[in-house]
């Protein structure tokens, strides 16, 4: 991929309302786990509803090199992994994303063992995975981590042995791990300090309709009871919680009203309570959230948390809102320690942002001017693509291949609610405006 000046780019003419509807993609945390999940089964999986991003395209590259046969056709993609015949998943691949991570869980608890390299992901702070491993060490795997590389073997054969767990901090890929590594192992493992977020939830309804035994996922303590066994499945993934968070301030951020459907309002009452306090008209039923500008945004203070808290992976684009939003903003980051960076590339755009540690105290002004500017993760690429659509001119985006990790036709999707996004695949300029 090639990075920077000379890749390709994004350009945005800003000041367009956003007006219409829009549908909400699969889900991508959740569907990159439950590809992870369907390691563990005995037979063949259909996972449904699977979202057209690079990572999950890497996600099943991944466990094709493992032996497994997919085959992807659409949104829906069957999964046989009766054929596995590595535990060591392709290292090029494994450190493009921090979800191939679980397949340390997912192979551990399959088949007594694995070997990953550390995983990639985005580059937003310290993402350690120390809990994962105590809790495998805990259900009886002799893991090292040495030299970037993770091995773990169960002692006893090929299978664990179900423990408790003390989680030390509340971590969402550590929770999942463990529910990969102990859904097949010997006995009852109890998680304490569990995460609560939608996703966790998603990968114990997927391993539960392959037969696992677990309760409590969504509280802070799951209980797993090991299974011997776990049988083929059918199975759609929820929709995206951060794609439709992200389309709901895109509204809000342009003075736009629009309909987002296809999505879960409940997963979005943080983000829904937010706008309310600055002024944003929020409507929702049944799977629909209408977003509405009153012409009124007023600062805000936020502190980013575990969930039903307010969530990191929507920080970057609501803080890009805040840089237009009347008054003083304090936005808290919580999770990690260095997700601000997007507030650098903001201020070429005028915005007034200083960022302490952790604390991001924004100043807004009246507008924002559009500027070049370069996404250096993620959702700091969706965040920059709100301020290139609120603002007066033309914006820039470099390495937007980061959007693409995650967002599933994110320029098109804007672009059929009225935005101008033009994508360029290289400077010589076949460009090529999203439908
Ligand atoms: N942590 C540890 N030790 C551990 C595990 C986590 O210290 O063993 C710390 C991390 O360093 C971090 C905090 O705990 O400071 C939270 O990490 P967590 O494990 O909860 O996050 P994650 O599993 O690495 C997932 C999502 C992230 C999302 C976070 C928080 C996936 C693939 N990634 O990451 O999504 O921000 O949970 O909700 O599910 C994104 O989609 O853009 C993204 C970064």
């Amino acid at each position: 991929m090639v990075e920077g000046a000379n890749g390709p780019r994004w350009i945005i003419e800003g000041g367009r309302p956003l007006s219409g509807a829009v549908d909400i993609g699969g889900g991508k945390n959740p569907a990159l786990a439950v590809i992870a999940a369907s390691l563990l089964c005995d037979e063949q999986v259909t996972i449904e509803n699977l979202p057209y991003i690079e990572d999950a395209r890497v996600m099943l590259e991944l466990l094709e090199c493992l032996g497994t046969k997919v085959s992807r056709c659409g949104r829906s993609a069957v999964i046989d992994p009766r054929t596995v015949c590595r535990c060591a998943p392709r290292r090029d691949l494994a450190q493009a994303l921090r979800a191939s991570s679980y397949l340390l869980g997912a192979l551990l608890g399959r088949w007594g063992q694995a070997e990953t390299p550390y995983p990639g992901g985005c580059d937003i702070g310290d993402r350690a995975l120390d809990q994962h491993i105590k809790g495998m060490r805990a259900l009886g795997a002799a893991v090292t981590d040495q030299y970037g590389v993770i091995r773990a073997k169960a002692r006893r054969g090929d299978r664990l042995v179900g423990a408790e767990i003390y989680l030390d901090m509340v971590t969402v890929g550590g929770t999942i791990n463990l529910l990969l590594a102990s859904c097949r192992a010997k006995g009852q493992t109890l998680l304490f300090n569990a995460a609560k977020e939608p996703h966790v939830v998603e990968v114990a309804n997927f391993l539960n309709s392959m037969g696992a035994r677990i309760k409590g996922a969504g509280t802070d303590v799951i209980r797993v009871t090991g299974v011997d066994s776990l049988h083929g499945t059918s199975y759609a993934i929820i929709p995206d919680q951060i794609e439709t968070g992200t389309m709901m301030i895109a509204a809000a951020a342009t003075d736009g009203d629009v309909t987002i459907r296809g999505c879960i309002p409940t997963h979005m009452e943080a983000l829904s309570a937010k706008l309310l306090e600055m002024g944003v008209r929020v409507d929702d039923h049944d799977d629909v959230i209408r977003v509405r500008s009153t012409g009124i945004r007023r600062a805000l203070t936020l502190k980013t948390q575990v969930y039903p808290g307010f969530p990191t992976d929507l920080q970057q684009p609501m803080t890009a809102m805040l840089c237009a939003a009347r008054g003083v903003s304090l936005v808290t980051e919580t999770i990690f320690d260095s997700r601000f960076k997007h507030l650098r590339e903001l201020a070429r755009m005028g915005a007034k942002a200083q960022v302490m540690d952790r604390v991001a105290v924004i100043e807004g002004v009246p507008e924002l001017t559009g500027a070049s500017l370069t996404a250096t993760d993620l959702r700091a690429g969706a965040a920059l693509v709100v301020a290139g659509l609120m603002a007066r001119g033309a914006t820039e985006i470099l390495n937007p291949h980061y959007i693409d990790r995650g967002y599933e036709y994110f320029a098109e999707k804007l672009n059929a609610l009225g935005a101008r996004i033009i994508k360029e695949d290289s400077r010589e300029g076949q460009a090529e405006a999203g439908a």
